[in-house]
């Protein structure tokens, strides 16, 4: 019988054509055409579950449908519950792909598709890990629960109800998830904070239909204006958000965290190469990681009105449209947030504007505890594939359930990302580096023993 690491050594191989197969299903959440993808790929990871001898079931909800399977029970044993999500993001622009966002492509180290890193390759670590387990030692050290859903990039609408009805189902000692990043290749970190956030979606209607910019314009209000000057409004030059109260719940950065993020090994000039800008602005006073990590933002990340082809037309458009969202720190509530917003952008629409906002989705940033034997137990199983102890960071982007593991299941989670910066997601040439997936793997399955012998 071989060891745990000869076994995942062995299966190599067949673990990256697993996560091909996975990787070939385009479950992207957000649009309605893909509903029968999200069937097949939750289908497709219930049955590898059952195959390990888990029970596994497909659990439909109002949205797309959750993975689930538990080991068999060993009484007397923690109990950890792990959560990913099969759902990935659109892959527009199609044309800046190198290979196909759903033809799993293998280049020099990588393995680039939609979803590699985000997050089926990163998911799929807890499930060769645990079949590590059972294919060796016929048994794992630690109870699993698996909670897979499909909802994730859109904010995950269906789980709060979802775990207020299974929390009993769902008990565990503390929740594992691997959907972010190391600090650097082959520096692992084990994540403290989470950043929230709130979307819109801004629709402004002038007149009934486009004009004619000579023979109406400086009469009829321009949608495409007032929406400049609204989003102008929201933020100054430097990323100061302007919405009234935007700061007040804001936890700050203590002089201890300050000091941590600045002994971190962070070069600037290879980040801004990394992304290919020639510099960068952000709020005043504070460095790049704490504006990223720790710090609210403002972001555009849609915008629409007016003439779109080549060439030049002069026209006064009748609608005009944005995506906007705020990133949130710990304390700041989305809903009192949201509302601030509402109200300053009523107050700034002019006669002849109707204005339309669509909340899409909001969730509170997070801070976990890390004085835990969990956290330590991380740091130990991630020393031991990684050959380096991880050091501790926050993340900008959001993980809307982390704060809902936490208030149902009353459950701290870890969070221990295998991924890079340099991944690409939600961009063009989505990539999951092959060496960080199978030293994942390893990490995974040391870390049951590690929670294991608590
Ligand atoms: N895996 C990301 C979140 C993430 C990004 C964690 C970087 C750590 C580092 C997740 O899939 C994601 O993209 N979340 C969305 C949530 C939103 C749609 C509610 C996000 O952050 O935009
Ligand atoms: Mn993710
Ligand atoms: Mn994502």
């Amino acid at each position: 019988m071989p060891t745990i690491e000869e076994y995942i050594n062995n299966q190599a191989e067949w673990f990256e054509q697993e996560l091909c197969e996975l990787l070939r299903i385009p479950s992207i959440s957000t649009l309605p055409a893909h509903r029968g993808d999200m069937a097949r790929a939750a289908a497709w990871i219930a049955e590898r579950f059952r195959s390990l001898g888990f029970a596994a079931e497909v659990i439909e909800t109002p949205g797309h449908p959750i993975a689930y399977a538990q080991s068999p029970p060993i009484p007397g044993a923690p109990t950890v519950l792990v959560y990913g999500h099969y759902d990935v993001q659109p892959v527009e622009p199609l044309d800046l792909w190198q290979s196909p966002p759903f033809e799993p492509t293998r280049r020099d180290g990588n393995l680039y598709a939609r979803g590699a890193t985000d997050d089926k390759g990163q998911l799929l670590t807890h499930l060769f890990s645990a079949r590590a387990w059972i294919e060796t030692q016929g048994a794992l050290p630690v109870n699993l629960k698996y909670l897979i859903e499909g909802e994730e990039e859109i904010g995950s609408p269906s789980l709060d109800a979802f775990l207020s009805a299974n929390a009993e189902k769902l008990a565990c000692d503390c929740v594992v998830i691997s959907d972010g990043g190391q600090f650097a290749p082959g520096l692992p970190a084990i994540t403290y904070g989470l950043r929230g956030i709130v979307y819109f979606d801004l629709l402004l209607t002038g007149p009934d239909r486009d004009l004619h910019s000579g023979t109406f314009g400086g009469a009829v209000t321009n949608p495409a204006n007032t929406l400049a000057k609204m989003l102008s409004a929201l933020v100054d030059a430097r990323g100061k958000v302007r919405v009234p109260g935007f700061y007040a719940d804001v936890v700050r950065l203590t002089p201890r965290e300050r000091d941590q993020f600045a002994r971190l090994p962070f070069d600037e000039k290879q980040y801004l190469q990394q992304i290919g800008v020639s510099g960068t602005t952000g709020e005043k006073g504070y460095t790049i990681l704490e504006r990223r990590w720790a710090r609210p933002t403002f972001d555009v990340n849609g915008l629409w009105g007016g003439y779109q082809g080549k060439g030049a037309k002069t026209v006064l458009p009748g609608q005009a449209g944005a995506k906007f969202s705020f990133r949130l720190v710990p304390n700041q509530d989305p809903a009192k947030i949201a509302a601030a917003v509402r109200a300053m952008l009523a107050g700034l629409c002019p006669p002849g504007i109707t204005i339309e906002l669509v909340e899409h989705h909001g969730s509170p940033g997070v801070l976990v505890p890390l004085g835990s034997p969990y956290v330590r137990a991380a740091a130990r199983a991630i020393e031991h594939a990684f050959g380096r102890a991880p050091v501790y960071t926050r993340e900008g982007g959001s993980i809307p359930v982390v704060g809902t593991f936490h208030e149902k299941l009353r459950a701290d989670t870890l969070l221990i990302g295998w991924g890079q910066d340099d991944d690409n997601t939600h961009s063009p040439n989505e990539k999951f580096n092959l060496a960080d997936f199978h030293r994942g793997i390893r990490a995974s399955a040391r870390l049951w023993q590690e929670l294991g012998r608590r």
